[in-house]
């Protein structure tokens, strides 16, 4: 089993600086000694070079940044591709999660059907016609599915990247309205807080599984940290209350583990400027030895 680690500093998704010190926070916080042990062989191949010109700031488009977004996510999807061809397990670090543009790009031209678990508060469905803030870390998920500008849809050369049938999403509880049309009329599977509360989150993964197994090849998996409520993940750009906890998020690791289905991952949107002592960047390391099978005894 091999394990390559990627860093996305990017910050161009969105407009609060500091995102893209997250590759930097979740080093620091010790994810090659934690990883190193779970896996024969592992590699750090740094960032990608993203760069934030200052200048080119767009503060009123619909799709802010939009060049600059699209041109690095091509980067890293090249990188992403590589190492799957290399044979090796990709861990792209965030980054705001524009960033999963560029992931999705690179890895499901592996797959037939790739699965997606898209462990977030927030949908990311969102286009330009559709979103409040013209942000693109809320539109990921709808460039990958082929909605929204081509600039985003086309990275890697193709679109879609995914099938709504294959998308589960985990922890919402913020969805713009045209997301919430959008996840009615593709039919895309949503565990909100709500059922995660009433069902807990052993059942919620559970089905999650079943959901996705069968009919996929490979299953991404792609978490945002603000999916966690703010007192266990301060340091993110776009916090909401009533998350899932520390404890919950663990469990959901611990069983994606168990299952054997996830064959790519990212972790996003960790702001240490936003941050409590590293304490967000901590908990990414803590939750990535869980998906990766460690095990207290
Ligand atoms: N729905 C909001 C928007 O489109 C928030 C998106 C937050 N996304 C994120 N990856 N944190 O702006
Ligand atoms: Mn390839
Ligand atoms: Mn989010
Ligand atoms: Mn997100």
């Amino acid at each position: 089993k091999k394990l390559s680690i990627i860093g996305m500093p990017m910050d161009l998704g969105q407009t609060r600086r500091g995102v893209d010190m997250g590759p930097s926070a979740i080093r620091y916080a010790g994810i090659n000694e934690r990883l190193a042990v779970l896996f024969d062989w592992i590699e750090d191949l740094g960032d990608i070079t993203v760069g934030r010109p200052e200048v080119k700031i767009d503060p009123n488009s619909n799709l802010r940044n939009l060049e600059l977004v699209a041109e690095k996510n091509s980067l890293l999807a090249e990188e992403v591709d590589k190492i799957i061809e290399s044979g090796s397990f990709p861990l792209v670090l965030g980054g705001d999660h524009s960033i999963a543009i560029g992931t999705l790009a690179g890895v499901s031209k592996h797959y037939k059907n790739l699965g997606v678990i898209w462990y977030d508060a927030h949908g990311d469905l969102n286009t330009a016609e559709t979103s409040p803030s013209g942000n693109i870390h809320g539109m990921p998920l709808a460039a990958s599915l082929g909605l929204g500008h081509e600039k985003l849809t086309q990275i890697g050369g193709y679109s879609p990247k995914i099938k709504p049938k294959n998308i589960v999403i985990i922890g919402a509880r913020s969805l713009d309205d045209g997301e919430k049309d959008l996840i009615k009329k593709m039919g895309i599977k949503v565990f909100t807080m709500h059922e995660i509360d009433r069902l807990g989150m052993a059942a919620v993964i559970e089905e999650t599984v079943q959901h996705l197994k069968e009919k996929t090849d490979g299953v991404h998996l792609s978490l945002d940290l603000d999916g966690l409520d703010p007192t266990d993940a301060p340091g993110v750009g776009t916090p909401v209350i009533g998350g899932i906890s520390y404890r919950e998020s663990h469990l959901a690791m611990e069983m994606l583990a168990e299952a054997k289905i996830i064959t790519s991952a990212e972790f996003v949107e960790v702001n240490p400027i936003l941050d409590e002592k590293n304490k967000t960047a901590f908990v990414a390391v803590a939750l990535m030895g869980s998906l990766f099978g460690e095990k207290l005894l």
